[in-house]
């Protein structure tokens, strides 16, 4: 039966899930993975999609900006849908000097200025971390590459404002990027008994904005973290 946001049939997508930000792009991922991708719900544009990758059944479906919105589409898919696994594929900035734009960061935990996860457990601070198994897929799958980090990101509520000292301090602990969705998704999934991981290039360095990508490097280390996504969803 549909969910208020997904209007999928029970059965409609596979135990395991790509989950970008951008709709767009979420097309894109299927139409490039799964020659016999099929739309499945497409509720305020949010497109999703079935299909089978390297032989093995595969759904793509965006998330949406922030955590507000990734943690109504997983919910569903996790409660409603059998999903069993989600993979965020996205971007976030650089903020530690160890990455540089075009790394790929796999999110082994995720620090959050967000009260999302707050009532998880009273009295204890939550800590919002990836699947092993899917982290440790997507590390194998990575050879060794340099350019691939393992490592702590922080999951922002704002894109717009945040004091820069925070952003420095975040740097120092080793925080190797910002973005706005990881760490609502392990707190949901840790919530539901469900595996999720987070696969992110970087897309620019909030210290050094000379590291812009051109359009050829980002689309080439977009296809790395992609691998190394479908890596961790078919483990
Ligand atoms: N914040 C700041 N910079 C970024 C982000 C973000 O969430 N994502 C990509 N670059």
């Amino acid at each position: 039966m549909a969910t208020p946001h997904i209007t999928a049939e029970p059965g409609d997508f596979a135990p395991a899930v790509l989950m970008p930000g951008d709709p767009k792009r979420a097309e894109r991922i299927a139409q490039m993975l799964m020659p016999d991708a099929v739309k499945v719900t497409d509720v305020r544009g949010i497109g999703g999609y079935t299909g089978t990758c390297n032989g093995k059944p595969l759904s793509v479906m965006a998330s949406g900006m922030g955590q507000p919105s990734l943690s109504i589409y997983a919910t569903e898919l996790f409660t409603s849908y059998g999903v069993e696994r989600i993979i965020r594929v996205g971007t976030c900035g650089g903020l530690s000097r160890d990455v540089q734009a075009g790394d790929v960061v796999i999110a082994m935990g995720a620090h959050t200025d967000s009260s999302i996860n707050s009532r998880m457990c009273p009295g204890i601070t939550f800590a919002p971390l990836a699947s092993w198994q899917l982290l440790a897929a997507a590390v194998a799958a990575a050879e060794g590459d340099p350019t691939v980090k393992v490592g702590a990101v922080a999951s922002r509520d704002k894109f717009y404002g945040n004091p820069i000292e925070e952003a420095e301090r975040l740097a120092a602990l080793g925080t190797f990027g910002v973005e706005m969705e990881a760490a609502a998704l392990y707190g949901i999934a840790a919530n539901l008994g469900k595996q999720a991981l987070a696969v992110l290039t970087v897309s620019d360095h909030l210290f050094d904005s000379s590291q812009d990508m051109s359009a050829e490097d980002r689309e080439t280390k977009f296809h790395k973290a992609l691998s190394l996504a479908v890596a961790a969803a078919h483990c």
